[in-house]
């Protein structure tokens, strides 16, 4: 196969890393790409949301298959562009129909989709500038801290967390009139839920699903969770916490309704869906008992959940595709790697606020028995530059997560470019 995967990020170099181990990947093109994702395939400057340019690319090049890593083109419709298109209508797209990128691309949505089909998550209102007395009432009948999310895409930042209720309520004003632009027109108001986060995520077309590794991320600038949110600082798999019966009970309650309901509803939907989960202390029965509830869904793989996933799957990821692509995906073996995965992410200094760019990295080299995931790099003049606020992620297996850390830890130390950081404590709380 002749596959063009789009994206540029440390997700796109692990899922093209990845792909190119399968015997069934002919040629592998990455658009953009970044310099990690030119190691293993062939870097194409294409945006990701530039259709037309990505049509004429196929033609050109006879591409078999598209990969789509981000968001942002599902949100945009590149699954229905194609299949619209006389010329590309016969070239299978790896992500949801628009109808179905609306489980990321409208929180609303997704709310009200979880509801219709009883899939655990926080209660909820939704609330727009003609309803912000209702939503001030509603925010009184909460208890702290409060969860504001803007309904639209925001690139990780429409989610608001507040200790109290002027703030909440100053917040939603603030957010209702513009303060996100379009996507906070409407904005979702719920329960506070409180546990440890977990991704799980799925592979579908349609019909059936395969359960993929799962993960968890750190999101928070400093040790011990602390400081601003980022887009992830490091990821573990597996999460001790996800057993065989936690397992089962996300199975039952959240991934089957979901793929049974996503074809109930008529959603064209043949690709990853990321399940952002919390394990939350809830009140059963007049007991307090740790159950999965939804906190968002995603359409996509996790960033950096994906630079460990990849790791713990055996399987050929192309053969899944191609399940994917032709319905068959039930047919399909998934099989896990038995050790543990991690990831560190190396980050500029200042990250998530301003930071420089263009700075030279040296030592990747030197890493031995760790993988580097580039996902802010660049190439110039020959040399290996910092492109973005996340710079490298470092991954390593391990018999434990312990002994992955320790080579992870060891081998980003290796690493130098002008204002590094990571966090020296990612697993640390598990
Ligand atoms: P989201 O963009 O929906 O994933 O939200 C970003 C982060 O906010 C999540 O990863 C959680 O850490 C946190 N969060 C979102 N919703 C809730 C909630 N209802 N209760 C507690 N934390 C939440
Ligand atoms: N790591 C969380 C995300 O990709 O949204």
């Amino acid at each position: 196969m002749r596959i063009l995967l789009l994206g540029s990020g440390g997700r796109e170099h692990a899922l093209a890393w990845k792909i190119a181990q399968s015997k069934k990947c002919e040629k592998l093109y990455i658009a953009p790409g970044n310099a990690g994702t030119a190691t293993v395939g062939e870097n194409v400057n294409i945006k990701v949301n530039d259709f037309e340019g990505i049509k004429a690319f196929c033609i050109e090049k006879d591409i078999t298959m598209v990969v789509v890593g981000p968001e942002d083109p599902l949100v945009g419709g590149i699954y229905d562009f194609f299949r619209n298109d006389a010329q590309l209508k016969d070239i299978p797209v790896i992500g949801p129909s628009k109808a179905g990128a609306v489980l990321e691309g409208s929180k609303d949505f997704a709310k009200g989709f979880m509801q219709r089909h009883g899939i655990p998550t926080a209660a909820y209102r939704t609330f727009t500038a003609a309803t912000v007395q209702e939503g001030f009432s509603f925010l009184r009948s909460l208890q702290p801290p409060y969860v504001l999310k803007a309904d639209g895409l925001c690139a990780g930042k429409g989610v608001l967390i507040l200790p109290t209720l002027e703030e909440a309520e100053r917040e939603l004003k603030e957010m209702l009139s513009g303060m996100f632009g379009d996507a906070s027109s409407r904005v979702v108001i719920e329960e506070f839920l409180d546990g440890i986060e977990c991704s799980v995520f799925v592979l579908t077309d349609g019909n059936s699903y395969k359960i993929l590794p799962e993960a968890k991320d750190y999101k928070r600038i400093g040790e011990g969770d602390t400081g601003l949110n980022t887009g992830g600082m490091g990821s573990v798999s597996p999460v001790p916490f996800a057993n065989e019966e936690w397992m089962r009970k996300v199975e039952d309650r959240i991934i089957r309704p979901t793929v049974e309901g996503l074809k109930a509803e008529g959603i064209d939907y043949k690709g990853f869906i990321f399940f952002g989960l919390i394990n939350a202390k809830t009140m059963v029965n007049g007991q307090w008992s740790m159950e999965p509830k939804v906190i968002e869904y995603n359409v996509r793989m996790g960033d950096p959940e994906t630079e460990t996933v990849m790791l713990r799957l055996k399987s050929d990821l192309v053969d899944l595709f191609e399940g994917v692509a032709t319905g068959t995906l039930a047919e399909r073996e998934v099989e896990f790697d038995e050790r543990a995965a991690v990831c560190v992410m190396m980050v500029s200094g200042g990250y998530p606020g301003s930071y420089g760019k263009g700075f030279p990295i040296s030592g990747i080299e030197d890493v031995e028995g760790s993988i580097v995931f580039h996902a802010g790099t660049a190439m110039k003049d020959g040399q290996v530059v910092t492109n973005g606020g996340r710079v490298i992620a470092v991954s390593s297996y391990g018999q434990d997560k312990e002994e992955a850390l320790r080579k992870s830890f060891t081998e980003a130390g290796k690493i130098q470019f002008k204002g590094k950081y990571f966090r020296r404590d990612i697993g640390a709380d598990l």
